[in-house]
């Protein structure tokens, strides 16, 4: 019997890109005048970071941008996804300019664009400058206005050259992991602190929209990322379709629907109002964070499961949903613990499609860690992570087939990088960093998705 392959196409023009943030992949934390930021706070703090690994050199990507930009080329990506140190531009989050840093995002920009490579700029993938934290951080509302003046800056330097803007990076990781659950920077443990976070990273997002639309030329395009919760309900009970409800809210609609709709979801007031009274929200805000976006990141790694119950003892990245348990899933997981499941992106897209105005979508990050390793020829065999990416792809492409405006997939990520509170011990990229010698390695995945990019297309058995 033979097996039938079909080739899945995708349509012309379909954005192929790869995604890495600053403080993930740059180093060179000191060099070049460049500030501290809460990450390097937080990962020189004993204990918040395995392994005590912190991003002073990271993959060198500072350094070494040249030749990364050229693997890229080799790759043939269509797009870049990337984002800018905040503290290498403003050291202290504000006032004068450090010319150096915008120098260097400059000199990246212009490398990708002589490479054929369209570059999309991130803003704000959690780098707060250390001097705004010590201010309030997310929670003061000066905060949000010190967002704009970045944007402005940036997009004074680099707006005729970047022709899509991405805001923040999943707010609700900032919000929540952030100031809530404290395994991120700044490390707090505040549920109060952490919905006031949330609304001004909103506000932050709504602020430097307007900026960026009085810089930036009129085909300039601006949109947000944010990780999507696909939600499923642990059992058959009542119990479950309100945990359900309940995770919704405080994952999704507490952005999608001041973002997309015009005001926060009364169901998530509610349940948050023995936390706050929400009177961070001044009139006017929600004119500003709905301020009109021409496209909506998604970052989709695994799928929810969640029921009623009693939740594990310690601070919970979830305020408001106190009685809620997520269910560990059988079946395959990446390195991280995470359910492999496609079937999660098909429910992500399909609801922001239908509900959202359907409003256009980019995959801004998606893929695997694994427990990569060099085998004796030199090369990675990572057919896990392949089968991840093809699983996804395969949704990507029904979705565009089903109607939806989907342009573009970036995986996660280009290179092995700082795995956050994971530090170095989980690897996401498809090409191998030896952080030794800073030598990379394209993994199998990396020359099965050049392949994948030059046909347009997955081949499916
Ligand atoms: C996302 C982050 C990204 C990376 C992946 C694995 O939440 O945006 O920086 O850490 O997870």
């Amino acid at each position: 019997m033979t097996t039938q392959v079909t080739r899945l196409r995708f349509p012309d023009g379909f954005v192929w890109g790869a995604a890495t943030a600053a403080y993930q992949i740059e180093g060179a934390a000191t060099t070049d005048g460049r500030g501290p930021s809460i990450w390097d706070t937080f990962s020189h703090t004993p204990g918040k970071v395995d392994g005590g690994d912190t991003g002073d050199v990271a993959a060198d990507h500072y350094r070494q941008f040249r030749e990364d930009v050229a693997l890229m080329a080799e790759l043939g990506l269509s797009a870049y996804r990337f984002s800018v140190s905040w503290p290498r531009v403003q050291p202290g989050g504000r006032g004068p300019v450090n010319a150096k840093g915008i120098d260097y995002y400059e000199r990246l920009v212009d490398g990708l664009l002589e490479s054929g490579i369209t570059p999309t700029l991130t803003l704000y993938h959690w780098d707060l400058p250390q001097e705004l934290e010590d201010a309030g951080g997310w929670g003061s509302r000066d905060t949000a206005e010190r967002f704009a003046e970045f944007a402005t800056i940036v997009a004074a330097r680099l707006g005729d050259r970047v022709p899509l803007w991405t805001t923040l990076n999943e707010p609700w990781c900032s919000a929540f992991l952030g100031y809530a659950s404290g395994v991120h920077a700044p490390g707090l443990t505040d549920p109060a602190l952490s919905l006031r976070a949330a609304h001004h990273l909103l506000l932050a997002h709504g602020l430097g929209t307007q900026a960026l639309r009085a810089v930036l030329p009129p085909s300039g395009q601006v949109s947000i990322t944010l990780n999507l919760c696909a939600v499923f309900p642990g059992s058959a009970s009542p119990g479950a379709a309100e945990a359900v409800r309940r995770v919704d809210g405080l994952g999704n609609r507490i952005f999608l629907d001041p973002l997309l709709r015009g005001g926060y979801p009364f169901d998530v007031l509610r349940d948050t109002r023995q936390l706050t009274d929400w009177s961070f929200v001044l009139p006017g805000d929600l004119e500003i964070v709905g301020e009109p976006i021409d496209l909506l990141g998604i970052n989709y790694y695994t799928p929810t499961v969640v029921d009623l119950g009693t939740p594990e003892a310690g601070p919970s990245p979830w305020p408001g949903c106190d009685d809620v348990v997520f269910v560990p899933q059988p079946g395959p997981s990446t390195a991280m613990g995470w359910t492999i499941d496609a079937q999660g992106l098909r429910e992500v897209v399909r609801r922001v499609h239908g509900e959202y105005g359907g409003i256009p979508l980019m995959i801004t990050e998606n893929g695997a860690a694994f427990d990569d390793r060099l085998n004796s020829d030199g090369g990675v065999n990572d057919a896990e992570r392949i089968a991840y990416l093809r699983d996804h792809l395969a949704v990507v492409h029904e979705a565009i087939g089903s109607g939806v405006d989907l342009r573009g997939y970036f995986v996660w990520s280009l290179l092995d990088n700082f795995e956050w509170s994971y530090g170095y011990s989980k690897r996401f990229g498809i090409v191998h960093v030896d952080y030794e010698t800073q030598r990379r390695v394209w993994k199998d995945s990396a020359h099965w998705y050049r392949e994948v990019i030059r046909a347009n297309g997955i081949d499916q058995e």
